[in-house]
């Protein structure tokens, strides 16, 4: 099994520049690199990006890019899925220890056995797994597209769905399709409680509650809204109210706040008072390794190309439905 190494980050007795924001541009400058973040990094990390976006608009943007360095502020799937497009070029990850429970609850060994056991199923994959399982799929998903790709394969077609349950399950209802589900899950989006979200609509009647797919069916009974960060995102700003429980990573509520400052966005709590809600593994950047890596040039993602060959073509073919 090939399973990427992730060193622990050590920190550094390097000198950090007095203005990170200046030094890492004119890094990107020196380097021709563009800093691609996900919505659940820090406000910082969030800030310097040349583009912010959910799983698939970074997958997007890494396959259609000029830039010869790619510095990925997410976590390692994504950098992995930006090093499967582009084999030529530097993709560093600021914090290689970035991985996501969720990707970790699919082991490829056990996933091919479990394949096995449905011969004539094809494998749609979310994009939330390793580059070993991507190789094993026939098109990959994201949770803005994984509705719309189940809806363009022929209802005779049995799919299996992996690796994660609750979008699965999500898409099962909304397309009507029946899958075979991988059970795995997202420690983030598991943690939130439904009671706690019921006792935040009694206190706030005028809000509405937008949740991400990954989270428990309780969850997102009690949503009005469902869809990936950037769809939660646009329907926070178009929509007429002003009150919002949101139930996925909080890190999307630093864009929701800046682009309508007069609106009140309440993170969904967790089921207790820990500071869960927050991706441990997102979280793990920061802007000075963000800096350490590009000036340095390293973590950088590296994989072997058999893997890589193989995982491109279900990419590829998420890439093309997703027009
Ligand atoms: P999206 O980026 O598709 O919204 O998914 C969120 C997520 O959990 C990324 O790990
Ligand atoms: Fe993985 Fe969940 Fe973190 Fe997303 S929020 S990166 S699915 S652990």
């Amino acid at each position: 099994m090939f399973v990427t190494a992730r060193p622990q980050f050590k920190p550094t007795t390097e000198q950090l520049p007095d203005d990170l924001f200046a030094a890492i541009n004119e890094l990107k400058r020196e380097l021709n690199a563009i800093v691609l973040a996900h919505y659940y990094q820090d406000p910082d990390i969030q800030d310097i990006a040349d583009y912010l976006g959910d799983s698939l608009g970074l997958s997007q943007q890494a396959a259609a890019t000029n830039a010869e360095v790619i510095v990925f502020a997410g976590v390692h799937f994504m950098a992995e899925t930006a090093k499967i497009l582009n084999p030529d070029k530097l993709v560093l990850l600021p914090d290689l220890n970035a991985g996501c429970s969720l990707a970790d609850s699919c082991p490829p060994d056990k996933f091919a056995a479990f394949k096995a056991t449905h011969p004539d199923h094809i494998v749609i994959s979310y994009i939330n797994c390793s580059a070993e399982i991507k190789a094993m799929s026939d098109i990959i998903c994201t949770s803005s597209n994984a509705v719309k790709i189940v809806n363009q394969i022929p209802k005779d077609t049995p799919i299996i769905f992996a690796p994660d349950r609750n979008l699965g399950r999500y898409v099962s209802e909304q397309t009507g399709r029946e899958l075979v589900l991988w059970q795995g899950s997202c420690i983030v989006h598991e943690t939130f409680s439904e009671k706690r979200i019921v006792q935040l609509k009694i206190e706030h009647p005028e809000a509405e509650v937008i949740a991400h797919p990954e989270c428990e069916p309780p969850v997102l009974r009690n949503a009005n809204y469902i869809g990936s960060t950037t769809a939660l995102l646009n329907y926070s700003l178009k929509s007429d109210r002003e009150t919002f429980i949101v139930a996925t990573e909080p890190g999307i509520i630093h864009q929701m706040q800046k682009a309508a400052p007069h609106k009140h966005f309440i993170p969904a709590p967790a089921t207790n008072n820990c500071a869960c809600n927050e991706c441990p593994h997102m979280r793990l950047n920061t802007l000075e390794k963000l800096y350490l890596a590009m000036k340095n040039k390293t973590p950088a993602i590296e994989l072997p190309e058999h893997i890589r060959i193989s995982a491109l073509r279900p990419i590829q073919r998420m890439l093309e439905l997703s027009v």
